[in-house]
């Protein structure tokens, strides 16, 4: 059975590396490699993987909006997100596409004991890596505050979502001080080195700090400067991209691989 990660650039792409330790801990046998996707052909790139007899896919950045459309059908999850990181070719032939990192994010706060019902979590940025997670965190019942540089982007994310559970949009810069349950990072601020500009005693005040981003040699900036102003509770997203890598894999192969030895594997 052949499966792929699809992104541009790939080469980075930790994704081979786990579903072949997913493949020989669950014992199937399985293809994983990865497929640099081109700009201008990348539908008709994906079309060609399939026609040739793959059986499903994942996909990064910057095609996950582009995957989204080109898929026949969507799980709810992903039809809200408008975004997919997992294609699956049904018996039909047709492309089932599904969203796995909300998920991902909500096994790995489960996993770190950090998410119980009727919390209340601060989510930093609303662009896509946001939308990807609202919903599976709504319906793991937490309160979801989510604040933007950008008030107008937070405020649409909250009304698209406030039917499937309490959310609401507040600007970065006008946080009331509180303490929150978890503090989550989804703005890509650390992609391009720029500070966050939320106040520290929000950040002191948190009882955990969550970046969705990695960094699997040092803290990320966003978690060295939460640890630098006392916050114990810390974790990067090497849990969410594994957790999300299980999902994906449940959803392929019908087994959920255990995700714990990965993070002494890789
Ligand atoms: P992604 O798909 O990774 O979420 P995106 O759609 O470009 O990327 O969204 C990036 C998010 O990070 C946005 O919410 C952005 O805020 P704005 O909407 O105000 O642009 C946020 N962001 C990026 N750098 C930031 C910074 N230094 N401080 C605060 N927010 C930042």
């Amino acid at each position: 059975m052949l499966y792929a990660v699809w992104g541009n650039p790939i080469a980075q792409s930790k994704s081979p590396q786990i579903h072949r330790i997913f493949a020989k801990q669950t014992a199937q046998d399985v293809q994983y490699d990865a497929m640099l996707g081109d700009e201008q052909d990348f539908e008709r790139q994906l079309l060609a993987f399939f026609a040739q007899g793959a059986a499903g896919c994942n996909i990064t950045s910057p095609f996950k909006e582009r995957a989204f459309k080109l898929a026949d059908a969507h799980s709810e999850r992903c039809l809200i997100a408008e975004a997919c990181n997992t294609l699956k070719k049904l018996d039909d032939g047709t492309l089932y596409a599904d969203n796995t990192d909300g998920a991902g994010l909500v096994t790995d706060l489960q996993r770190l004991n950090w998410i119980k019902p009727n919390q209340t979590l601060l989510i930093l940025g609303a662009g896509g890596a946001t939308k990807g997670v609202l919903l599976p965190l709504l319906h793991a019942q937490q309160n979801i505050v989510i604040a933007n540089r950008t008030l107008a982007k937070a405020q649409l994310l909250a009304e698209k979502f406030s039917p499937y559970g309490n959310i609401r949009a507040v600007e970065l810069s006008q946080l009331p001080t509180q303490s929150f349950d978890v503090i989550i990072n989804a703005t890509s601020s650390g992609l391009h080195g720029g500070t966050i500009q939320i106040n520290d005693e929000i950040l002191r005040a948190a009882k955990a700090v969550y970046d969705m981003q990695y960094d699997r040699q040092k803290d990320t900036p966003f978690l060295a400067r939460c640890g630098a102003l006392g916050v114990q509770n810390r974790s990067d997203g090497f849990g969410m991209l594994l957790a999300q890598a299980a999902h994906t894999f449940h959803l392929w192969r019908g087994v959920m691989p255990n995700i714990t030895p990965l993070f002494e594997q890789l």
